[in-house]
């Protein structure tokens, strides 16, 4: 497996100045759920996250704590690194920048740019936002405010300047070039109006502050932050050590998933700056929608964040991977409600597959000595739904490499309604009676379309899909895609089944 054609792909990395929460647990879990589908398709994965701890909003958010800013960053950070743990996250890397890796290669990538003529001193008079830690035009200004809502202020200052203005017409045709480069559609749209609108120098440093890398040479300023962050995802690879190690291995991403807020600085900024340092771009950025929670815009501000923890203190880790990847079009806004969560937990996990596969396992329990029958002739329906079960794979191919998170458990899910027709029509229960052997067959055919749903299902909930392959005694190393073509043997003593995916019942309401 690990000869297998690399694939990179990216989280942003999240500032540091507050607690993670609901959209962040969001990205980080699709991503997972695709490196660890490219992996069990024998890909050579390199799945990276990690913390943005530069910039004026994480020094203001240290001063606030009373706090210095390393020491700030590092507890944060660690909050951040927990937060993998608890969702189960499988990333290869961590990265934060204020590590002497990172800081070492954006010094080399401003010299870079700087060498090779896209960098210069001017004076900026402008609005910025330190929410947002981005600069905006006049025009761009609603009500005073930038169009995200966060407040600005007039910035001037000395500053160094990216060409970015000279860039215009290589992005166009860079776009152009590489249709699948942003996703969705409409947000290709965005960025493209976006950039024939005109582009202008991007201011690259800041002096009013020092909370930053050092700008090479003139340590007066310090590395504008977004600058700083984007660079991590070649600095995570060794960069400047371009010849040699994972960034010849890995560079160009595969794909950097991104929240559809920060679209701008990934399908603008970013390929301009890799681009006018002679690197290559990113193959594709993947922006998804934002959750409401209870209808309501979750925002750090407003206090209404949703932590982690309690989700999969309330939920169960699994069904919350599931619910976040199945109850949207993944690409679109969507609401986070208690109602909805319990709807996919009690129709599509237990009363679905985890229903499914509690009945079969427990009919083979009791009629079969626990022990996974012979199958004999297959029927028409055997075929069909075996069939069904086998071409699964090759659809949940298309669905991860354009992040149809959704559509791919529909389809994992539409096998599971035609196996529980099947189990109502075929009613092993009764042909225990009057045929055996038919009955072994269809138990034998039920357990290989369980075991191929559960081979499938791993990349969204993990856990349950291990426990699940458990009770089918499957070995550990026959997990994986390619392993689907080898189906179970006859005879093989399975364990006493249980339940996978508990129903979710309501406290009562105190009296
Ligand atoms: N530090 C920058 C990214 C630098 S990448 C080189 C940043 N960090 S962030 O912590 O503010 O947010 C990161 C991501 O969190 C957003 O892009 C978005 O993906 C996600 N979300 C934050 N709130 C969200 C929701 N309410 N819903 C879904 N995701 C949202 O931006």
């Amino acid at each position: 497996m690990a000869g297998g054609k690399p694939y990179y792909l990216t989280t942003p990395i999240y500032y540091v100045n507050d607690a993670p929460h609901l959209g962040h647990a969001y990205t980080t879990v699709a991503c997972d759920a695709l490196a660890r589908f490219m992996r069990l398709d024998g890909r050579r994965v390199k799945f990276l996250t990690g913390t943005d701890e530069h910039g004026q909003k994480v020094e203001k958010s240290a001063q606030a704590a009373g706090i210095d800013p390393q020491a700030f960053c590092d507890r944060v950070s660690q909050n951040f690194r927990d937060m993998t743990r608890l969702m189960n996250i499988s990333n290869d890397d961590f990265i934060r920048t204020t590590e002497p890796r990172h800081v070492r290669g954006v010094q080399a990538l401003w010299q870079e740019l700087q060498r090779r003529g896209e960098i210069y001193l001017g004076r900026f008079a402008g609005w910025y936002a330190v929410r947002d830690e981005a600069f905006y035009d006049e025009g761009e200004l609603v009500a005073g405010r930038a169009p995200t809502g966060a407040e600005v202020e007039w910035v001037e200052e000395e500053n160094y300047f990216f060409r970015l203005s000279a860039w215009q017409e290589r992005l166009l045709k860079f776009y152009d070039e590489n249709p699948d480069f942003i996703a969705p559609r409409a947000r290709r749209n965005e960025v493209v109006s976006f950039v024939k609108g005109g582009l202008r120098d991007l201011s690259i440093s800041r002096t009013s502050f020092t909370w930053g890398i050092p700008v090479p040479g003139d340590p007066r300023h310090v590395v504008y932050v977004w600058l700083d962050a984007l660079a991590n995802y070649i600095t995570a690879l060794g960069y400047p050590e371009t010849k040699s190690g994972d960034y010849s291995t890995f560079w160009p991403a595969d794909l950097h998933m991104v929240g559809k807020d920060i679209i701008r600085f990934h399908c603008v900024y970013w390929p301009a700056f890799l681009m006018g340092a002679g690197l290559a771009p990113p193959n594709r950025v993947f922006a998804h929608g934002w959750w409401t929670v209870e209808g309501q815009k979750m925002s750090k501000s407003l206090g209404n964040f949703i932590a982690p923890q309690h989700l999969v203190a309330q939920y169960g880790l699994d069904s919350v991977r599931y619910f976040m990847l199945r109850e949207l079009p993944f690409g679109s806004d969507g609401d986070f409600s208690h109602r909805a969560v319990v709807n996919r937990i009690n129709g599509d996990l237990a009363n679905g597959l985890g229903n499914l596969a509690q009945r079969v396992l427990s009919i083979i329990n009791r009629n079969c000595a626990a022990r996974l029958p012979e199958p004999g002739a297959l029927a028409a329906a055997d075929a069909a739904l075996l069939d069904a079960a086998r071409g699964l794979l090759d659809r949940l191919r298309g669905d991860f490499a354009e992040q149809a998170f959704h559509r791919a458990l529909e389809a994992l899910w539409q096998v599971v309604g035609d196996a529980d027709r099947y189990v109502n029509e075929q009613a092993p229960w009764v042909l225990r009676k009057s045929d055996p052997k038919r009955m072994a067959t269809v138990l034998y055919v039920l357990a290989e379309v369980i075991r191929h749903l559960a081979i499938l299902v791993q990349p969204v909930v993990p856990g349950a899909a291990a426990k699940l392959l458990d009770q089918l005694a499957v070995p550990a190393d026959r997990r994986d895609f390619a392993a689907l073509a080898t189906p179970l043997a006859p005879g093989t003593v399975l364990p006493k089944p249980e339940g996978i995916f508990p129903r979710f019942v309501e406290a009562p309401e105190p009296a």
